[in-house]
């Protein structure tokens, strides 16, 4: 891209009738920090923000499948090959997968060349139009298996059919185009608007989004099962409700607290190890409870609490994944950093147990079908999706954040919980008043995301990283390395112990 475009200004441009647009030649984040966040303004200013993650990711998935094929024109052309020749085509096929694997190389080739990819926004009063257009031509063999796709998509909606038969193509780059018009159909967008246009110059696939989108609610067996779970589950422990109250009265004695606790032995391991893991004292192993307790204070403590007796449940009554506590728990801690060095401090302890919390939902999905949970968690994956909740909704009806809501409010935690579980994908849905504590847990999440390398900077909604000031990529760096060198001097001084 050759200037960054001032994505407010455009969207205005939009809303005042023009039709704007985003070119460029090949992507690197800052491509897609560019047409995220556009998308993100057009459609928040339009009061369709629960759109936001479906239009982001099918306009990846197109812009995506468009620099392939352009790519697959330069190398086409620099190999002698011609594109358009049935026989040549096989034989360039070939070695292009070879070559793809090295995108930077072919990014550098697609730079020089003459081709170029453009986002283009039109709107009226009915529909946003949303089109990716290349200046090559498409051939009539990709054509027919675009089109056949389009077709799967628009027929098909069991995900295990439709996974087996992405998983059979020879060019494996269906799955993504199927999946879009899946995710469009689920958020109400007729998917019949999904439209491939080409001539001998050029190719374009554009979809329409509907002023007034009519979601469709998707009911499953599953769907069903889990929520009767949720019904079901037992009350929240008498003797955890009662240490919470004694947390919340600050006349409180703190022995008789400890006490209390340590009358229950793996009560309190649990609370020493959250207390731990969640970094409140840098080179100190907190190993007794009334330490714990003056160190991470009462209102911690009930926070810590909560997140135990709530895992305690879960765990019991489906399965232990502690890959989700441990993961959980980093969230917490990052996320009271992040309270920290963005000067919010004053929400670090809503944030700390929001991010214990924040993916219960998971674990009722996982024990619900686990190889289903499985080949979502691999599409989403493999489509770099930045939102499993959508696909949650598409494949199962119900995504983990709203099963974590429910749970949270089956156990009347308090709001902020609530929310917070409910909108860690999605914060730019989130209420006006609990915006700061979501938007925090949901960076901790997108960091820790980050580190298992699913994700990369610009999937992060480039409006929050503006808000912190974030956006330059040497600010963001600054800012992730910080994070994590806290982390590292913190795990690292409690295994010298
Ligand atoms: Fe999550
Ligand atoms: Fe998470």
């Amino acid at each position: 891209m050759i200037t960054t475009p001032d994505t407010s200004v455009l969207a205005s441009d939009l809303l005042a009738g023009k039709a704007v647009a985003v070119t460029f030649k090949s992507t690197n984040e800052e491509t897609f920090l560019t047409i995220n966040s556009l998308i993100a303004k057009i459609l928040s200013r339009c009061n369709l923000k629960f759109l936001i993650d479906t239009c982001i990711t099918v306009v990846r998935e197109i812009v995506l499948n468009a620099v392939k094929a352009n790519a697959k024109r330069v190398f086409f052309k620099s190999s002698g090959l011609d594109i358009f020749n049935g026989k040549s085509y096989d034989r360039g096929m070939a070695g292009f997968r070879r070559v793809i694997t090295d995108f930077q190389s072919l990014r550098e080739d697609l730079t020089k060349s003459p081709l170029k990819i453009t986002v283009r926004f039109t709107k009226n009063e009915r529909f946003i139009v949303i089109s990716v257009k290349n200046t090559a031509a498409m051939t009539d063999d990709e054509a027919a298996r675009l089109l056949q796709r389009i077709d799967l998509g628009l027929r098909e909606n069991d995900f295990n059919e439709i996974y087996e038969d992405a998983h059979d193509t020879a060019e494996g780059a269906g799955l993504g185009i199927i999946i879009s018009l899946l995710l469009l159909k689920n958020a109400g967008l007729d998917p019949r608007q999904f439209r491939l246009h080409r001539d001998e110059q050029s190719t374009s696939v554009e979809f329409r989004v509907p002023m007034d989108p009519r979601k469709p609610t998707v009911e499953s067996e599953i769907k069903l099962r889990i929520i009767d779970e949720i019904e079901s589950l037992p009350t929240f422990p008498k003797h955890i409700l009662e240490l919470q109250g004694l947390c919340d009265n600050p006349k409180s004695n703190i022995d008789a607290i400890s006490k209390k606790i340590l009358s229950d032995p793996s009560l309190t391991a649990d609370v020493l190890k959250i207390s731990n893991s969640a970094g409140f004292i840098s080179g100190k192993r907190i190993d007794n409870i009334t330490d714990a307790i003056i160190i991470i204070g009462l209102r911690n403590l009930k926070s810590i609490l909560i997140a135990t007796a709530t895992r305690r449940i879960l765990d019991r009554r489906y399965k232990r994944y502690e890959s989700i506590w441990d993961h959980c728990n980093k969230t917490a801690f990052y996320g009271r950093l992040i309270a920290e060095i963005t000067g919010q401090p004053r929400l670090s302890e809503q944030v700390f147990i929001a991010g214990l919390l924040h993916d219960i939902g998971k674990i009722a999905l996982l024990a619900a079908d686990e190889s289903l949970a499985g080949k979502i968690g691999m599409t989403a994956g493999r489509m770099r999706v930045g939102t499993t909740p959508v696909l949650e909704e598409v494949y199962i009806g119900i995504s983990h954040t709203t099963i974590g809501r429910l749970v949270s409010e089956k156990w009347n935690f308090p709001e902020f919980i609530s929310v917070a579980i409910e909108h860690h994908h999605t914060p730019l849905s989130a209420p006006e008043a609990q915006r700061g504590v979501v938007t925090i847990v949901y960076l901790a999440n997108m960091l820790c995301e980050i580190e298992m390398k699913n994700f990369d900077m610009s999937f992060i909604e480039t409006e929050i990283l503006e808000d912190l000031g974030l956006r330059e990529r040497v600010r963001f760096n600054e800012f992730f390395a910080a994070i994590q060198e806290r982390y590292e001097r913190h795990t690292s001084s409690l295994r010298g112990q």
